[in-house]
């Protein structure tokens, strides 16, 4: 027997007794004659004593062991002279009859530690090593706890998991995808799935009215912190539903697993949000409501005044930083520079500073009278002692970059606190977004979303007004989920492939399944998807997703660990009937 107790396990109830530990060597410390190692497996590290003076064997061990050796440790439980509270074994130590060395190790290229010296490459390349730290295990252990509390939620509901297949055919749609070459059909491709979505439509049609899937889904699009390119959802579709109906399943689902991972729970409904309210107050579609600062739209009142920049601008917006009205010069030029960088994109920063003592005081005093500012910070709710940070230019890129700078401010002022969680819907979004660049309508939701019954007349004339029955589910400032009622008519359905600019012959040729299958009696449908990986790392507090998947890729979408993507031989190459042209 390897081990009969793990090394988080043993405690003072457990003195006297003769155990058998197995695990990796910590910490390694000689003391006189005796030897002390900190034994460590996925539960705990407990304390090894041994004494090689009596005993050649054990000397000689003791000698060559090293950091991260696996070890095999028999011996007596005694309670120890001086105790470490901060440790769960701290209060007993083993005294070591026996030690086998079951396998050696060679020194790890960063410390095992919960703060270690290795950079986030180091600790991809050799990820099996960092697994072994606590943070990202208890980031893998929350992970399954919570799937386990969505598998138990979503059975009790009357949910079937039900798998759908990872070689499909590629959709012009949303992201790029990832394709498959087949040998079977050279010169065709297989893709994989940016989610099932076809299909669990397709699974409504077929009567199974509750499905679900924690599903790996896959997306060839730029990563950031937030997006990898494979990436797990908790994928649901529901029959016979409205969207209140949606939501409500959803957010008990939501709330059974604050209260199952983090033992947190909400009183009320979630709030709900309009996509139009999001825009306005906060500048994007996943606001962080933790704290407030709602942007203030300043157009009317700060136009007119012979200030070029803002007469000629086609938004002015600001902020309203409580306290701030000491900010030093210094600091406000750091800020300007900030706005200044290109993810934000603002040309400058203008301030208006409502000091304590009442007065006014702006990088635009030339152009505004005191009367003016202390009118337009009246209209922002400012009080004396808070500092107006405003933006303008191009209303979309100055309420982006009003978005950016509110959680910047937010996150200097510590009002954003990562155990303090603040879900929301936002709800009413539009059917389409225009692309400027290509002249055409895109989904902004996916082609199957419906819009609202009420607004299906405005489909030909004013399609950019049309919303659509989508929501997203949005914690801390994060989309942690997006969903929509379905179209189940397979005329609607058509209109909108159309409205998106494809012939009947293209819909046909991409679509053709799922306008086939609504002829045989579609039930009404809707659903949503988590971003699983996102909603364990709100919950774990980390700031990238990478943390909490096992074996992600980095921001180049590279596995440092296996180093893929690699070439591929020639022969495979022309297994597949695929010839590479070097760039
Ligand atoms: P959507 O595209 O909004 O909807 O995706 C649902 C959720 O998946 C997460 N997500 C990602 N997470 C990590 N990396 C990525 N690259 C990534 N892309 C998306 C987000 C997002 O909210 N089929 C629809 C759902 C539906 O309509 O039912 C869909 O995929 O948290």
């Amino acid at each position: 027997m390897y081990r009969t107790h793990t090394c988080g396990e043993l405690r003072l109830s457990h003195v006297k007794k003769t155990v058998t530990l197995s695990g990796w060597v910590q910490r390694i410390r000689k003391l006189g004659g005796m030897t002390f190692v900190d034994l460590r497996d996925r539960y705990g590290i407990t304390q090894v004593i041994a004494n090689g003076a009596n005993n050649a064997q054990l000397q000689e061990q003791l000698n060559s062991l090293g950091r991260e050796y696996v070890l095999q440790v028999q011996g007596t439980v005694v309670e120890r002279e001086s105790k470490n509270a901060h440790n769960p074994t701290g209060e007993i130590e083993i005294e070591a009859h026996e030690i086998h060395i079951l396998n050696k190790a060679e020194l790890p290229p960063f410390t095992i530690e919960d703060d270690t010296d290795g950079g986030e490459e180091l600790r991809m390349k050799y990820r099996y090593l960092d697994i072994r730290r606590n943070p990202i295990r208890q980031n893998l252990e929350l992970r399954h706890r919570m799937a386990q509390s969505i598998r138990q939620y979503l059975d009790k509901q009357g949910f079937l998991e039900v798998e759908t297949p990872v070689l499909i055919g590629s959709t012009p749609e949303g992201a790029r995808d990832f394709v498959v070459p087949s040998r079977v059909w050279n010169g065709q491709f297989y893709a994989l799935p940016q989610s099932p979505q076809l299909f669990k439509q397709l699974l409504m049609v077929g009567g199974i009215d509750k499905y679900f899937q924690i599903v790996k889904c896959f997306r060839d699009e730029d990563l950031r912190a937030d997006r990898q390119p494979e990436f797990t959802q908790i994928d649901c579709e529901m029959s016979f539903v409205e969207q209140k109906d949606v939501i409500a399943m959803f957010e008990g689902l939501a709330k059974f697993i604050f209260k199952q991972a983090k033992d947190v729970e909400f009183s009320g409904d979630f709030p709900q949000m309009t996509y139009a309210d999001a825009m306005k107050y906060y500048g994007c579609d996943k606001p962080d409501i933790r704290f407030d600062m709602k942007l203030q739209d300043l157009t009317a009142a700060f136009k007119g005044k012979g200030f070029s920049v803002f007469d000629s601008a086609q938004h002015i917006g600001a902020i309203v930083a409580q306290g701030c009205s000491d900010y030093s010069r210094k600091e406000l030029d750091e800020l300007t520079e900030w706005v200044k960088r290109p993810q934000i994109g603002a040309k400058g920063l203008v301030y208006v500073k409502y000091n304590s003592d009442h007065t006014v005081k702006s990088s635009i005093d030339k152009f505004y009278t005191a009367e003016e500012l202390h009118a337009i910070a009246a209209q922002c709710g400012a009080k004396s002692g808070d500092l107006l940070l405003v933006l303008s230019g191009n209303t979309d890129a100055t309420l982006n970059a009003l978005c950016e700078l509110r959680l910047e401010m937010g996150k200097r002022l510590g009002l954003r606190p990562k155990d303090t969680f603040a879900p929301l819907w936002v709800v009413d979004f539009p059917l389409f977004e225009w692309d400027e660049a290509e002249q055409r309508l895109y989904a902004k939701h996916h082609p199957f979303t419906s819009p609202k019954p009420e607004d299906i007349h405005l489909l030909d004339s004013k399609a950019h007004n049309v919303r659509a029955n989508a929501y997203d589910f949005v914690v801390n400032g994060s989309e942690i989920g997006g969903g929509s009622i379905r179209i189940f008519d397979s005329a609607l359905q058509a209109k909108m492939f159309s409205l998106l600019g494809f012939t009947p012959e293209q819909a046909e040729a991409q679509f053709g399944f799922l306008m086939g299958a609504f002829k045989y009696g579609a039930p009404p449908h809707g659903g949503l998807a988590f971003g699983f990986d996102r909603f364990v790392s709100i919950l774990s507090g980390c700031d990238s997703i990478r943390d909490v998947i096992a074996f992600p890729k980095n921001n180049a979408a590279k596995d440092l660990m296996a180093e893929c993507p690699t070439r591929i031989s020639q022969a495979q190459l022309q297994e597949l009937g695929i010839s590479i042209t070097e760039a």
